[in-house]
């Protein structure tokens, strides 16, 4: 099924010709401009409104209201929106990679990225289910080395990313990206944070994470 949808995105990616897409913007002025709509409640209500239309394409992947079907998606409901705006930003410039992220965000102009990340911040996550033991050991590990900057109930904050909630198999993938340096995910804090975990330990902070509502 994401095999299909994939090959779809990508056909709808090459029918764009490339003078269609618009110049991507640095990450300090569209991240002013989220600022100014989250502190403005009628800006922030249209806003969310025009990002629920703007992601119905995400939703093949990212699902209805941004919680994933697909165990290697990241569900992106109840995600921090200017984490949300700065992923989006990161694929579109190439320095985050997947292949199809990559080619999809670009079709995106600035403001409907602004749009979508605040809809996506504004729903909320569904939990998943762990295994208990696993969950427990995990939460030891995960305090001792990692709420200093998600926080102790892993909502992260305005540039750390949630956790809580997020899916087993996505935060295994990631954290072990992060941790054995692939290139796929750059990002120094984050490598010094998990170099000291063994497989074991990335599986049981999955599980404890997952199921954090
Ligand atoms: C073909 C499936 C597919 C579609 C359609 C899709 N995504 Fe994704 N998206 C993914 C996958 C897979 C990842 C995880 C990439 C990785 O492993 O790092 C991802 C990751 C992301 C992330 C990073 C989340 C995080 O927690 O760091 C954001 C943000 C995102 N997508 C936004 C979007 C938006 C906005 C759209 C619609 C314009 C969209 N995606 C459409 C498959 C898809
Ligand atoms: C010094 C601060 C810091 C510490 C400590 C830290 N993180 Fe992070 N973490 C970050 C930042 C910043 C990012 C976003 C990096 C990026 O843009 O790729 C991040 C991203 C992540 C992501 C990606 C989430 C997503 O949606 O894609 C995961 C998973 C994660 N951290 C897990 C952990 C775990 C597990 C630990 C403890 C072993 C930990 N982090 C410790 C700062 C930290």
């Amino acid at each position: 099924m994401q095999t299909l949808w994939r090959a779809f995105c990508l056909l709808v990616l090459l029918s764009q010709p490339a003078w269609a897409q618009p110049p991507a913007t640095g990450s300090g002025q569209i991240q002013d401009r989220l600022k100014a709509v989250m502190a403005d409640p009628a800006a922030l209500k249209a806003a969310v409104e025009a990002g629920r239309k703007a992601s119905f394409f995400c939703a093949n992947c990212h699902g209805e209201g941004g919680n994933s079907k697909a165990p290697e998606v990241p569900n992106l409901a109840g995600q921090n929106a200017s984490y949300l705006l700065e992923q989006i930003r990161k694929f579109g410039a190439g320095e985050r990679k997947d292949q199809f992220m990559e080619g999809m965000i670009k079709v995106l102009k600035d403001e409907e990225r602004m749009q979508i990340a605040l809809y996506y911040a504004e729903s909320k996550v569904a939990p998943g289910r762990a295994d208990p033991n696993l969950a427990l050991r995990g939460r030891d590990t995960f305090t001792r080395l990692c709420t200093r900057c998600h926080g102790e109930k892993a909502y992260g904050n305005e540039t750390i990313p949630r956790l809580a909630g997020q899916k087993i198999p996505y935060l295994q993938t990631t954290i072990t990206r992060y941790r054995d340096k692939t290139g796929v995910r750059n990002n120094e804090l984050m490598a010094i944070a998990t170099a000291p975990l063994k497989n074991e330990d990335v599986a049981a902070i999955a599980n404890y994470l997952t199921q954090m509502p």
